[in-house]
């Protein structure tokens, strides 16, 4: 096979799994991970408070509303001679409540000063940030060196969620938008702001997921898919207790009915997963924080990350006979192929 008969078929496969469910929204895997530089790091919380009193230099087509705190900036791609598309994704919880519209608007011009073609979206609520980008791979150094700058994750370059890399032509994002909301991942939960999103279980690599779940025994593990019954009918990790949600805010007194009563032992680990981890984070603190729950283990980037993680052990050869713990396909929905907007 060729190599470009290669690529082809690795972007139709990238196609095919790059979907991306309302909010869980995560890139998809595939091995296709460019290289680049370990940008420098630190944990500091984002310094990008810094008003741009620069206005002048939005260009035409940055329309939407241009001022007040529910400003939208947004462009269209600039011009880029990449043939290909990096996907990536990511999200931290921390409070940007001081700092959502000067942090919007100095990642804005990053964005678009330093990493010419981007497309895709940024949410910055009051709870943190959420994105989705398709990057042009030649300036993937370059936005990861964005990422790192403005502290849009929080401690290594592993908290971005890399996905597919697509053809440049692959009906992705539309524009580059930057755009303050209230949540990021919307709970319809009562106790919303008593909970504290950084205090919500341990977070597992898929390698120690893959580890820990082949030691328990099928009967006293406790795992817990967080995703909706239409994603759960289409694959899921063996002996994992399906929440038959239709939305994520269904799923509190599902919780509540399944795991509040006497008979659990709030000692034993609890393993709950969703796609790319996000939703997770919102059940591990209501798991631990409401239910009061004390060992629960949550999986690194999702569904995706072990997906991926598990390519690569065969591609490695490291483990190439061991099966997957997840059965069948992660479902994906991707409202962006078709310019739709994701929320
Ligand atoms: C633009 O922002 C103003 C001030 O925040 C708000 O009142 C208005 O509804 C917004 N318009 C749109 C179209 O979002
Ligand atoms: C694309 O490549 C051409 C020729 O090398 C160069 O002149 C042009 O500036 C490049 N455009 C972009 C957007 O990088
Ligand atoms: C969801 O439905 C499945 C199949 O009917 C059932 O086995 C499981 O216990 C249900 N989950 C919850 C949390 O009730």
């Amino acid at each position: 096979m060729t190599w470009g008969r290669m690529l082809q078929k690795r972007c139709l496969l990238a196609m095919a799994i790059i979907a991306v469910p309302s909010w869980d929204s995560h890139a998809a895997l595939v091995a296709l991970v460019p290289t680049f530089h370990r940008a420098r790091w630190t944990t500091k919380r984002p310094s990008s408070c810094r008003r741009r009193l620069d206005s002048s230099c939005w260009s035409d087509d940055i329309n939407d509303n241009t001022s007040g705190p529910s400003a939208i900036r947004s462009q269209s791609p600039s011009p880029t001679n990449a043939t290909a598309l990096q996907m990536v994704s990511f999200y931290r919880f921390f409070d940007t409540a001081t700092c959502k519209e000067t942090l919007r608007d100095t990642v804005f011009d990053a964005f678009r000063e330093m990493v010419p073609g981007i497309r895709g979206t940024l949410y910055i609520a009051n709870e943190g940030i959420n994105g989705q980008f398709a990057v042009p791979v030649n300036v993937v150094d370059a936005f990861v060196t964005v990422c790192t700058q403005h502290h849009l994750v929080e401690q290594t370059i592993d908290d971005l969620n890399w996905g597919g890399v697509l053809p440049i032509e692959t009906p992705t994002f539309q524009k580059l938008v930057v755009r303050t909301r209230d949540v990021i991942l919307r709970d319809g939960l009562s106790n919303h702001d008593s909970l504290n999103w950084n205090h919500a279980g341990e977070e597992l690599t898929p390698a120690e997921w893959d580890h820990q779940l082949r030691r328990q025994s099928s009967q006293s593990l406790r795992l817990i898919d967080c995703r909706n019954e239409y994603e759960t009918r289409q694959g899921t990790f063996q002996d994992a207790i399906p929440l038959n949600t239709t939305t994520f805010s269904e799923s509190w007194p599902v919780l509540q009915q399944q795991f509040a009563t006497g008979q659990h032992n709030k000692e034993e680990p609890v393993y709950i997963y969703c796609t790319g981890g996000i939703r997770c984070v919102k059940v591990g603190a209501y798991m631990t924080q409401t239910l009061g729950f004390t060992n629960v283990k949550r999986l690194k980037h999702g569904i995706i990350g072990y997906q991926k993680w598990h390519h690569q052990q065969q591609e490695t050869k490291e483990q190439p006979d061991v099966s997957s713990l997840w059965q069948g396909d992660n479902f994906l929905f991707d409202k962006r192929r078709f310019g739709g907007r994701i929320n």
